[in-house]
């Protein structure tokens, strides 16, 4: 089924100048961007976006990585948009990725890995809606 996905470029990304190969990645594995924005996070928003993170050794790393430089978040959509995303992305950690995915050609360590993408449906909803009003959805 045609799905809605969440995406977000990271700071290491956006601060390398690699905006435009990522987005070329998704739209070679056929998504589509329907919602995209540059923005810098706060603090208190990136607190609150990693909420389900909190209790983990590495989530006040992860906070102020994510608020030390701009990013872009988008929603991406397309015949099972949610798979797809993850397979183009590869494994959390670069060393895991997969050849040709976003993350084993950019991504730096497992905290700096140049993309965000939900993980199920319900998340993607959440996350769509944490950073997107219905009418910057345009498919
Ligand atoms: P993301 O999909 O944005 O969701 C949570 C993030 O936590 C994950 O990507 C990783 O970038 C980050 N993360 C996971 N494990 C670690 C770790 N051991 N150290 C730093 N960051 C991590």
């Amino acid at each position: 089924a045609i799905q809605r996905t969440f995406s977000i470029i990271k700071p290491d990304a956006t601060k390398r100048n690699l905006t435009g190969q990522i987005v070329a990645k998704f739209e070679e594995a056929g998504l589509r961007i329907v919602a995209s924005k540059r923005i810098q996070l706060t603090l208190a928003q990136a607190q609150q976006f990693y909420g389900v993170h909190s209790e983990r050794p590495f989530f006040d790393e992860l906070c102020e990585f994510m608020i030390s430089e701009p990013i872009v978040v988008q929603v991406l959509e397309g015949e099972d948009a949610i798979a797809k995303n993850r397979e183009v992305m590869g494994a959390t950690n670069p060393e895991d990725a997969a050849p040709g995915t976003i993350r084993k050609e950019f991504a730096l360590s497992i905290g700096e890995n140049s993309v965000h993408g939900s993980d199920a449906p319900e998340t993607a909803a959440e996350e769509i809606a944490f950073f997107f009003s219905g009418l910057e959805l345009v498919g």
